[in-house]
This record gives C-alpha cells, structure tokens and sequence, in this order.
C-alpha cells in the first residue's frame, strides 16, 4: 500500500528534531485525525540552510515530513513556498488518496514557518510601494 520511499523515510527520517533559536516556526494540526507537525527553518542569504521537524502523527505524515525537509534545504524561501503536498506525494512515488491530507499538512507547515519568518524580519512586504 505505500512506496518503498514511503517506508524509507518513516522508518529513517530524516531532519527530525527542533533548531535552537529558530528563524522560523509553523505548526499546523489536522482537526479530522488529530495528527500534528511543526517544522523549524534557519534562514541565511534568504535560503533555507536548516529545516527540522517534529510530527506527532501518521506514518504518511511522518514520511512527508521527511522528504519535505529534504526537498525545502537549500531551496530559497520564494521555491520552498512553492512545494506543493503534489510534489511532496510525487517525489514519495505516491500516497494512498486517503493519506493525501498528510501531504498537505506538511506543506502547509513549512509554509507557516516561513510565513513566521517573514512576518518577524518584514521581508515579506518589499513589493508594496512605499511612495503613498
Ligand atoms: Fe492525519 Fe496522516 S492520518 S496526517
């Protein structure tokens, strides 16, 4: 029912655990199964030089958290926001659809913890004209 990379990451994730003093936090919840994850982002040069996470959760969401950290270090904030819970699934070689939710609790809290990010440091507002 799940992939070997499926496997694979749940039973060796990678990346797990917290980043001192973090640049970033998000944490995101599925109200439905109760399962939760928070991702932990140290950003240098506007890229992702660490992410770390802690799930309490499935055996989907542990792996997705897994690839997802894998995926997001290194990228720059701009391509990490982009990883959606598809590229997640695809780069696992599939989900079973009624753990496809677990994929998006994974993206969504990366996406949290760079929203924090940005909210602190205000790097998220440079587009907006300043003049009036
Ligand atoms: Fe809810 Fe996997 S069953 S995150």
């Amino acid at each position: 029912m799940y992939s070997e990379k499926v496997m694979d990451h749940f039973m060796n994730p990678r990346n797990v655990g917290e980043i001192k003093d973090p640049d970033g936090v998000g944490t995101v919840g599925n109200p439905v199964c109760g399962d939760m994850m928070t991702f932990f982002i140290r950003v240098n040069d506007d890229k992702l030089e660490d992410v770390k996470f802690k799930t309490f959760g499935c055996g989907a969401a542990i792996a997705v958290s897994s690839m997802i950290s894998e995926m997001a270090k290194g990228k720059t904030l701009d391509e990490a926001m982009s990883i959606s819970n598809k590229d997640v699934a695809t780069e696992l070689d599939g989900l079973p659809s009624n753990k496809m939710h677990c994929s998006n609790l994974g993206a969504d809290a990366l996406q949290k913890a760079i929203e924090d990010y940005r909210a602190k440091t205000g790097t998220g507002e440079e587009e907006k004209p300043s003049g009036k």
